[in-house]
This record gives structure tokens, C-alpha cells and sequence, in this order.
């Protein structure tokens, strides 16, 4: 798969940067702490998918915000848990979700109404899955590899 290297150094807590990586959208977002806290105290019995979809794990690994998140480059000052990294592609019939948007303070697909949570868990909706995340780490203090 070729990888693509995305610079990251202008996303602060509370935006995010949609790019283009193998022809779909790739929301690339870094979360404030109250984003962070809202997807870390969901109990994981309450999720419609239950495991963390995240390419960088096995595959039945719990949707844990902590099995979701990108860890943190060596040395940053932000929290951990910080970033979020996944396919900007609805997993019920492939939209593209809205940021910051729906019931549950995450991502809303207009399509049929799906509602993510800030961890991008899907919560409510007819979309089966969470939103992927894709294999991605950090290169350096503000480079993200996506592949
Ligand atoms: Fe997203 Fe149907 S494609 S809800």
C-alpha cells in the first residue's frame, strides 16, 4: 500500500484536516480533553460494534478510545489520547460523515442519519461498523504516516 506523509503541525485541540489517502477521505483530528474524556468514560457493553476496528491491532481488540487513538509522538505536551486518525467513510453505505455533528458530539452521516461518537464509535444509526481506523503513526513530532 503506498503510505502518504501528512504534516500536522497547523491541528490544534478541537479541529481536524480531512485528506485524501488511496481515493477516501482520511479525518485526521486532534481532540480536546472534554472530547477525549466523553469517549473514555462510554462503558465498551453499551457499543453497537464492540471492537476497535483499528488496523494497527488485531482484529478483535475492545473499542476502547484507548484501542482507537494515534499514541502520541515521543515528547508532546498534549494528552494522550489527543489524536484520532480514520477513514472519513460511513460504514453503512460509504458517505462521508460531518465533523462535529450528531447526538453524540462526534462525526453525523447525513445519508440515513448515523451518529458517531467522539471516538468516531458508531451509536445510533444504521451503520454496522465504527469508522475505520487505517494503519497511520506519528514520523516525528508533526508528521503523521497514513499506510
Ligand atoms: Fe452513512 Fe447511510 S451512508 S448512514
Amino acid at each position: 500500500l503506498a503510505s502518504i506523509r501528512v504534516d500536522v503541525a497547523e491541528v490544534t485541540p478541537g479541529t481536524q484536516i480531512t485528506v485524501l489517502w488511496q481515493g477516501k477521505p482520511v479525518f485526521i483530528r486532534a481532540r480536546t480533553e472534554e472530547e477525549i474524556a466523553a469517549a473514555r468514560e462510554v462503558p465498551v457493553e453499551e457499543l453497537v460494534d464492540a471492537t476497535a476496528n483499528n488496523a494497527n491491532l488485531l482484529d478483535d481488540v475492545p473499542a476502547t478510545d484507548e484501542n482507537r487513538a494515534l499514541p502520541n509522538p515521543e515528547g508532546s505536551e498534549l494528552p494522550e489520547g489527543t489524536w484520532l486518525v480514520q477513514m472519513g467513510v460511513c460504514t453503512h453505505l460509504g458517505c462521508v460523515p460531518l465533523g462535529e455533528s450528531g447526538d453524540f458530539g462526534g462525526w453525523f452521516c447525513p445519508c440515513h442519519g448515523s451518529h458517531y461518537d467522539t471516538s468516531g464509535r458508531i451509536r445510533r444509526g444504521p451503520a454496522p461498523r465504527n469508522l475505520p481506523v487505517p494503519v497511520a503513526a506519528f514520523v516525528d513530532a508533526t508528521t503523521i504516516q497514513l499506510g
